[in-house]
């Protein structure tokens, strides 16, 4: 029989319960989700748990209104906090953090918050103007909160990741930032909590975005330009896919050099919307030596 996490629902219940392998000198694993948990977040678990042994592995539930625009969609965001915590109980999780929003929030949205930065206002931040300002102002709360050794993400939210990175170093917060890679269904499609949103005919289209970064990712060989064209064809068989970005970008996310290197190690990342429903995804990709232009990037 597997014996459940324990649940703390405040700060000083969290405190309480991590006081002890603090002391000890035991390592703390963080998992940071908004809950509606999958095997993609078990796979989370799993890289917390493998880097900290004994010492307790955190998962925090809180669907944080600060990433969320006016518009989207925080209140029909799934709340399955009971499911949720049998998923953590079946993957051996310690502690479940899930707070209200008073206590993370106690008087409100914090006057002081974090600033992305520039690559905060490309991708996901050119439709998503205040996102990673909420994401990391969270992101900064709950590292502050369980002062986790390491902290896992998924790579799925690529950008994201890359921003919590560079937070966590700009700012010299002292903890290690690991990206767990992505986790798929058996037709390529990335896990995410927000696939439940999708119906029979978008479900069956939604492969359709990795499959366009696997033949990216194939043709990279043959340079940026020819990896886009080849994933921009994968799409156009797709009928109910409307594309918002597919962008091969360096692996920090920023430009790539006008003469690529053979074999740069870069990203190729898709979203797209399907329906009322927005994905994203994204894969490494090697590029060859082929010169590029402007519009590649
Ligand atoms: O990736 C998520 O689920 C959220 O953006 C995070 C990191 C838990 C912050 O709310």
């Amino acid at each position: 029989m597997t014996t459940g996490p324990v649940l703390a629902e405040t700060r000083e219940e969290l405190a309480g319960l991590l006081s002890a392998p603090r002391t000890t000198g035991r390592s703390i694993g963080l998992v940071p989700t908004m809950g509606a948990l999958h095997e993609g977040h078990a796979s989370l678990v799993r890289e917390a748990r493998a880097r900290v042994g004994e010492g307790p592995v955190v998962v925090s539930i809180f669907v944080n209104p600060m990433q969320f625009g006016p518009g989207e969609d925080l209140d029909r965001y799934p709340r399955t906090l009971e499911a949720d915590l049998e998923l953590c109980a079946a993957e051996g999780v310690d502690v479940v953090f899930a707070p209200g929003l008073d206590e993370v929030y106690p008087g409100g949205e914090p006057a002081v918050t974090i600033e992305p930065g520039p690559l905060a206002r490309v991708l996901e931040g050119a439709v998503r103007p205040t996102h990673f300002r909420g994401v990391l102002t969270v992101v900064a709360k709950l590292l502050g909160l369980v002062r986790p050794d390491v902290a896992v993400f998924g790579q799925k939210d690529y950008q994201q990741l890359t921003l919590v990175r560079r937070m966590a170093t700009d700012l010299c917060m002292g903890v290690e930032i690991l990206g767990a890679e992505t986790l798929r269904e058996p037709d390529g499609l990335a896990m995410s909590s927000r696939n439940r949103y999708l119906d029979t005919e978008h479900r069956r289209e939604a492969m359709v975005l990795h499959n366009a970064l696997a033949a990216g990712r194939e043709a990279g060989v043959w340079g940026v330009e020819v990896a886009l064209e080849s994933a921009r064809a994968e799409v156009r068989r797709a009928k109910l896919v409307d594309l918002d970005y597919l962008v091969i970008r360096a692996a920090d996310l920023g430009d790539l050099p006008v003469d690529v290197p053979d074999g740069t190690q870069a990203r190729i990342l898709v979203a797209a919307r399907l329906g009322s429903t927005r994905l994203i995804d994204n894969m490494p990709i090697t590029l060859g030596r082929v010169p590029t232009h402007e519009g590649a990037r």
